[in-house]
């Protein structure tokens, strides 16, 4: 990590509130925002579109090679089209953790991930931030919050996207998504042992957003 870099690792479950606070913290301080989670969305797009059978593991080596991400912030593209929204919709819910769990994409996301934010302060948000992508990050927040009150917030999220879903449908992709996420063998969602673990389920995202930048400022100091 270079001298200039202040990296902050924002790391937690599905819908345990990393986008939101990560957005109002990095504008707090004017810095960048990295979403790590919408990268594996991209790459899953990537092979749905393209028929990519990811249990293959010969032919996901040869097209990975072929795979760029074009992103600029805070938009993905694919062969020149905003896809941002797309990456949210069930479809790439639904497989996106098992292309997450292959470990030639995670190398191919993490090294994009410490390309992209060398030589800046910035926030990245993600499940392996803290322990992999950044182990020597400055700051490393673990955000955990009640299963309900994820699923309550991601429908609530759902809403305001072309893709709305009941909360019950919204609890029971989070339950599955977490319990592989949390459980594979490459880079499983966990804290680092020198992450800040902070609960969020009674705490507003005033609080939250308060309580991350206070921890910032002292790294900081
Ligand atoms: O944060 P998200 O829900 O957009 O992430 C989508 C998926 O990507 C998530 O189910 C697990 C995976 N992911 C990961 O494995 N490692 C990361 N650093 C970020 C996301």
């Amino acid at each position: 990590m270079n001298f200039q870099q202040f990296v902050v690792a924002i790391d937690g479950l599905a819908a345990s509130g990393k986008s939101t606070i990560a957005i109002a913290v990095a504008r707090h301080f004017s810095w960048e925002r990295l979403d790590s989670g919408s990268f594996y969305r991209f790459v899953t797009l990537y092979f749905l579109k393209n028929r990519i059978n990811w249990k293959d593991e010969y032919a996901l080596k040869r097209e990975l090679v072929g795979l760029r991400f074009d992103y600029r912030p805070p938009d993905h593209y694919l062969e020149g089209v905003v896809v941002t929204e797309l990456l949210r919709s069930p479809e790439i819910e639904k497989y996106v953790s098992e292309v997450a769990k292959i470990p030639v994409v995670r190398e191919k996301v993490n090294s994009f991930l410490r390309e992209y934010a060398t030589g800046k302060k910035i926030v990245v948000e993600g499940r392996d931030i803290g322990t992999v992508v950044f182990p020597e990050a400055q700051v490393k927040i673990f955000l955990v919050a009640r299963e309900e009150i994820r699923a309550q917030r991601r429908a609530a999220q759902n809403k305001r996207l072309p893709f709305p879903r009941s909360d019950a449908e919204a609890e029971e992709n989070i339950r599955l998504r977490d319990s592989i996420d949390s459980t594979r063998d490459v880079a499983p969602t966990r804290p680092a042992e020198d992450a800040v673990i902070i609960d969020t389920s009674s705490l507003s995202l005033d609080e939250t957003i308060d309580l991350v930048i206070k921890l910032i400022e002292e790294r900081m100091s």
